[in-house]
């Protein structure tokens, strides 16, 4: 078991390079699988997300290489078999290998995927959307079995913008027969980047990033290269950092295009931030206002940044009122937070953080990714010592968070109990 320990009340100069971005590699890997030729991808994070998604491309036969941040897949000698459970349960994101495995072998077996347990986190969406486009699933407790005799493009409305549901649709639209017109679909930059890479090896998708995505279905996808784009919620999340403890503290190789709902929340606490092409430099700000923030679908204020977000309103002056409408449950970092000194209310879907308090380190728990993210900013703005058990959460998600924040000043280690 791993836990970090945190020397609170540092000030962080310097700057922090941003790494790929989870979400988007995530999706792209398992989509490798639909290329009939040798695929590269470039900037994938080192992070143990991306490690269980080998295992499978390996379970299931494919070559892969890995050097440095280039992972290059070539899936032509693969075996469609079922893919034990064991595997599929460690990250949500083993569900997109249903979609591109349905899609190129009009057959999957699989079980329900893993991931933070921060609500429910049904799959209805994307067994809709097989359903739609032709395929029968049989469901016999956690494993589903779909099989298509033909898929065939036809028009889909999603019931929510779900990220899962559109990317898993692209990933079996695109070898169905004739066109699909994906509506309500969700339009996050992970999407984008899954379309684009899909566009690369020859599919036609137009309408990634909008709410109408069309998708006209193509025999063949070849060999292709492509950049895992920057990751907002990793670069929302040390911009943060700045924010709580920054002395000119500088985000770098980000799109500040895609966290500027954040931005705009920390103008309006009173944070003047320097805003490049690829960079936001911040530091700590006195006499914060507080604010009211609702997570919504991009480009809405992103669910993945509210638990970190919560952390720096712990320090304004005054009560922020921050509501969470995608996921029942992810307020778990908040007793934590009060353990530490904060004086935050749960109120059904909504918090009350009546600030300014002290944090004091003590011992906390990273219950799951980014409530995880919430404890190592609480602990770097602290007055003591923090211990953070359970941080395997958090290095399924952030590319080495202990040398990144050390280079700019943090006391952090790592420690093996
Ligand atoms: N939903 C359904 N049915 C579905 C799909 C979704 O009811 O079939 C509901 C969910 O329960 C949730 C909402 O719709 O309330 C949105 O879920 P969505 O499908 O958009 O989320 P996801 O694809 O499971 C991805 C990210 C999450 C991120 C969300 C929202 C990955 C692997 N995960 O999840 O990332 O919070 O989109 O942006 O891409 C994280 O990185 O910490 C993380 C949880």
């Amino acid at each position: 078991m791993k836990q970090i320990k945190i020397e609170g009340g540092h000030l962080l100069s310097g700057t922090i390079n941003i790494s790929g971005a989870k979400n988007s590699a995530v999706a792209l890997v398992p989509a490798s699988l639909l290329s009939d030729e040798e695929v590269k991808i470039d900037n994938i994070p080192n992070i143990s997300d991306i490690d269980a998604l080998n295992e499978i491309l390996e379970y299931l036969g494919a070559d892969v290489k890995r050097e440095g941040s280039l992972m290059t897949i070539n899936s032509r000698n693969i075996v469609n078999k079922e893919i034990p459970e064991e595997i599929s349960k460690k990250l949500r994101a083993s569900y997109y290998f249903m979609s591109s495995l349905l899609g190129k072998y009009k057959h999957v077996e699989m079980y329900f995927p893993g991931g933070c347990s921060i609500g429910a986190r049904p799959i209805d969406q994307t067994l809709k959307t097989f359903r739609a486009l032709g395929a029968t699933v049989i469901e016999e407790g956690n494993k589903y079995t779909i099989t298509a005799e033909e898929l065939v493009g036809t028009t889909i409305q999603l019931d929510m913008p779900s990220v899962g549901a559109t990317i898993n649709t692209l990933l079996v639209a695109v070898r169905a027969k004739g066109e699909t017109i994906l509506k309500n679909a969700a339009k996050e930059p992970e999407i984008v980047s899954v379309a684009t890479f899909l566009n690369n090896m020859g599919a036609k998708i137009i309408g990634a990033g909008t709410s109408e995505i069309r998708i006209e279905g193509v025999d063949y996808l070849g060999s292709c290269f492509t950049e895992v784009i920057p990751d907002r919620i990793e670069a929302g999340t040390y911009l943060l950092a700045g924010a709580l403890m920054g002395n000119n503290l500088t985000i770098k190789n980000m799109i500040p295009e895609h966290i500027s709902s954040l931005t705009y929340k920390l103008k309006e606490m009173g944070f003047k931030m320097d805003i490049g092409r690829d960079y936001i430099t911040i530091s700590k700000t006195d006499n914060l206002k507080p604010i009211k923030v609702k997570t919504l679908g991009y480009p809405g204020f992103p669910t993945d940044l509210q638990q970190p977000l919560t952390t720096l309103l712990t320090q304004a002056n005054g009560t922020s009122i921050l509501e969470e409408t995608i996921y029942e449950n992810r307020f778990q970092n908040v007793p934590y937070l009060n353990d530490m000194g904060a004086n935050i209310e749960i109120k059904d879907k909504t918090i009350i953080i009546n600030g300014k308090t002290e944090l004091k380190g003590t011992k906390v728990q990273a219950t799951d990714l980014r409530a995880g993210a919430c404890m190592v900013l609480a602990a770097l703005t602290a007055e003591g010592e923090t211990t953070i058990t359970e941080i395997k959460h958090v290095l399924r998600g952030y590319e080495n968070i202990i040398e990144k924040l050390e280079n700019v000043g943090a006391k952090i280690s790592l420690e093996e109990i």
